[in-house]
């Protein structure tokens, strides 16, 4: 018989390339606001308790990471879909004997180690938005001496098809081909030429959903233990080297140029460096080779 999934947040960039994967070969329950609102307990105990999935994935997210720096209300939202509905998620994954698995990311950490981000060292959030994830991971981790079967994979800059739902954000690949495509360009520092400025801080590893998706379901099928996994594609960048990177790959000709975070002034801090390193599973592809295969299919 086949196995049921219950697919959470599957309007979304990760969402709907969960759906994709996930289809071919189990019984998919896929839910979005609309269907299951998670932060309301009773509500998804009733779900799971009527649908006995085997495995239920989380990709419900908060991700307005500027907004819910000073505004209390957006900061409270924020905590309850990434810091609290995941601990009644866990709750009721456990009472109902299946398998949770819920995204985390790279902004738990605070960026001070070059070196990059072992599954295993200490988070230490430097803005709301990574306290808020800190605290979902946290409440599915509390868990786990009762015997509730997790994982938690940490996960960076997701690119990708455009997912379906009202606060789906755009890549930053979305983005800047939006901006290389449609001249005139933003004036580039030099004030010369016409280009784009890109923020030449914030090292971190690029995730394409197809692959993080199929990866997620491999992790289940190999019975790989329960815990917390990274799954980015290899290879490290800043924002302005994968600017440059993209626009020879699709080969349209505007200058790029590096800035500091200092002109584009936000709310929220940003680690300097968070490579997520993967450290239990084979490693990925590069994300260019990813990048290239989303641009091929676009
Ligand atoms: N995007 C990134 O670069 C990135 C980086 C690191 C980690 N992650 C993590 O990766 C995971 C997937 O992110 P994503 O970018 O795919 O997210 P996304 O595109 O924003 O999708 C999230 C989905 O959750 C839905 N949702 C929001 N609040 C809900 C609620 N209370 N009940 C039910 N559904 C709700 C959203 O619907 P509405 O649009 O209607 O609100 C949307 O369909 C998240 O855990 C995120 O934190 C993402």
């Amino acid at each position: 018989m086949q196995k049921k999934v219950l697919i959470l947040g599957f309007k979304g960039n990760l969402g709907q390339q969960l759906v994709k994967v996930f289809e071919k070969n189990y019984e998919v329950v896929a839910c979005d606001r609309e269907e299951l609102d998670i932060t309301k307990k009773k509500l998804v105990d009733k779900k799971i308790k009527n649908l006995k999935p085997d495995i239920i994935i989380n990709a419900v997210a908060y991700n307005a990471v500027d907004k819910c720096e000073d505004d209390k209300k957006e900061y409270k939202l924020a905590k309850k879909i990434n810091g609290e509905a995941p601990g009644a998620l866990a709750q009721a994954t456990l009472k109902n004997n299946a398998i949770l698995i819920h995204y985390s990311s790279d902004y738990v950490f605070d960026g001070e180690n070059e070196n990059g981000y072992r599954e295993g060292d200490n988070p230490n959030p430097i803005n709301k938005y990574g306290e808020t994830k800190l605290m979902g991971e946290r409440a599915i981790m509390n868990l786990s001496e009762k015997g509730l079967k997790y994982y938690i994979i940490r996960t960076s800059k997701l690119f990708g098809p455009e997912g379906k739902s009202k606060g789906a954000k755009p890549s930053f690949f979305d983005i800047m081909l939006k901006l290389g495509e449609k001249p005139p360009y933003a004036k580039a520092s030099d004030g010369k030429k016409d280009g784009i400025d890109v923020v030449d801080e914030e090292v971190s590893c690029f995730t394409y959903t197809p692959d993080i998706a199929k990866e997620t379901k491999e992790l289940i099928e190999n019975n790989n233990p329960f815990g917390i996994y990274h799954v980015v594609n290899s290879g490290q960048c800043t924002w302005y080297e994968a600017a440059k990177e993209l626009f020879e790959i699709a080969d349209i000709g505007v200058k790029v140029s590096p800035v500091t975070s200092e002109k584009f002034p936000r709310p929220a801090k940003r680690p300097k460096y968070s490579v997520l390193l993967n450290t239990k599973l084979k490693p990925p592809r590069k994300w260019q080779d990813a990048l290239k295969e989303y641009l091929s299919n676009k």
